[in-house]
């Protein structure tokens, strides 16, 4: 390794070994946001060690959410109760576009003007499908070029409204979730293909009564919250490369303890199961309504799959390091019904392709998705990260089959979800 954000990454024969993943991002981003809101001082175990989640603490912290890490390493976060402060400055979300989206949800029940903003990727997102909700609801929303961040946002009262949202997307959900807290009435979010569910559980581990059927949630306006312990189950989605890095080799095998098992992610590792790889989960607990079990998987054969429909909006995040992986399959990878992977830190696609071709993969690039053959051999290959977290981390697992050593410029990029990421997977490669 040479410095953080050039790395260089060897062959591996194997990969064998014990890895602790940090605490899962999506419920820590939930957590710090809702403690904020909360009455009391609400700790939590294990939470991400993600830049993101740090960019959603220091805006917690603006508008009024003191946190400090206590001697135990738990994060506290003293609640403010639903009435936030104005902040000073402009809040700060980094790389995170769930900071941004959901955050604006608490927001726009504010009586204050905020303004959020992010890095150049974030400042690219798209935030029409957050801003038009809330307007609906009474806050005003203004942004650059008809949706891209800065986000100003003008809160106040709100109403509720029953919200039908064109794209599959959990954040958009619990923006409008998190607002329907503030609004007068019910509000209903009818999704189009089921999300994943932590803003549901968080919102009912912190007390407030959220109704659930099929792909419909409601909340009522008024309810308030109070603050909760909580350990934060290991990150699912990290936790991805190294069961992609066991697949590539018959005789690997990886422990993954204390790993978010909720239904609305773990379509992975039935995926991960068909494809071949061997996988045993044990001490299944349960958390605040989240799963959480120990995973042993074992390398095997390793086949192809297809990816469509409502599996890949389940496993948006994963599709990144399936799809980089795929070379090295019997049958290949398809992805299809995945535009929304064109609008992350970066566009995954473009990025999964450009990267694959350099290290002499064939590939078939469509609007909404990927065909990648199997039985490939690739060779090592000078590549970027294109800033992105998953493209950094997903090469760094390719690299391990292909022939020759692999360099990824702008490897720092893991540290907007994983930190630590580069030094475990040397720990565990042979
Ligand atoms: C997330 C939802 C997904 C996912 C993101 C985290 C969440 O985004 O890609 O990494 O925590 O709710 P979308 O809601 O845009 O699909």
């Amino acid at each position: 390794m040479a410095d953080r954000s050039t790395v260089t990454v060897r062959p591996a024969r194997s990969v064998r070994g014990l890895v602790r993943i940090p605490g899962d991002k999506s419920i820590s981003h939930r957590y710090a946001m809702l403690a904020a809101i909360a009455e009391g001082t609400s700790r939590f175990h294990n939470f991400s060690a993600a830049l993101d989640c740090y960019s959603t603490l220091g805006c917690v912290r603006a508008v009024g959410g003191e946190w400090k890490r206590a001697d135990d390493g738990a994060i506290e976060v003293q609640g403010r109760g639903p009435r936030l402060s104005a902040p000073a400055e402009r809040l700060d979300c980094g790389n995170s576009g769930s900071t941004m989206r959901m955050l604006s949800g608490i927001l726009a029940g504010q009586h204050f003007e905020s303004e959020m903003f992010g890095d150049e990727s974030l400042s690219r997102r798209p935030m029409a499908r957050i801003m038009a909700p809330l307007s609906q609801m009474g806050a005003r929303i203004g942004a650059r070029d008809g949706g891209r961040p800065p986000l100003k946002i003008r809160g106040g009262s709100l109403k509720a409204i029953h919200y039908m949202p064109e794209v599959a997307s959990a954040q958009v959900k619990s923006c409008v979730l998190f607002a329907g807290l503030f609004a007068e009435g019910e509000t209903i979010v009818e999704e189009p293909i089921r999300t994943r569910d932590h803003s549901e559980l968080a919102l009912r581990a912190f007390g407030a009564e959220v109704g659930r059927t099929g792909n419909i949630a409601r909340i009522r306006g008024g309810q308030k919250l109070k603050a909760i312990e909580a350990h934060v189950p290991g990150d699912l989605s990290s936790a991805a490369f190294f069961l992609c890095a066991a697949a590539l080799f018959p005789d690997s095998q990886v422990t993954l303890p204390g790993i978010l098992m909720n239904p609305t992610r773990a379509r992975l590792l039935d995926i991960l199961i068909l494809m071949g790889l061997k996988i045993s989960v044990a001490q299944l607990e349960e958390h605040h309504g989240e799963l959480i079990g120990a995973i042993e998987a074992r390398g095997g054969t390793w086949r192809g799959a297809v990816i469509s429909g409502a599996d890949t909006a389940a496993l948006i995040d994963e599709i990144p390091v399936l799809a980089a992986t795929a070379p090295y399959t019997e049958d290949g990878l398809e992805v299809r019904d995945a535009k929304e992977l064109r609008v992350k830190e970066s566009d995954r696609i473009a990025a999964v392709a450009t990267s694959l071709r350099k290290m002499g993969a064939e590939v078939e690039e469509f609007r909404d998705g990927l065909r990648i053959p199997g039985r490939q051999r690739l060779h090592g290959a000078e590549l970027d990260s294109f800033g992105d977290h998953r493209i950094a981390m997903a090469f760094a697992i390719t690299a391990l089959r292909a022939e020759g050593e692999t360099t990824i410029h702008g490897a720092d990029a893991a540290g907007v979800s994983y930190p630590a990421f580069f030094e475990e997977l040397q720990s565990v490669t042979e």
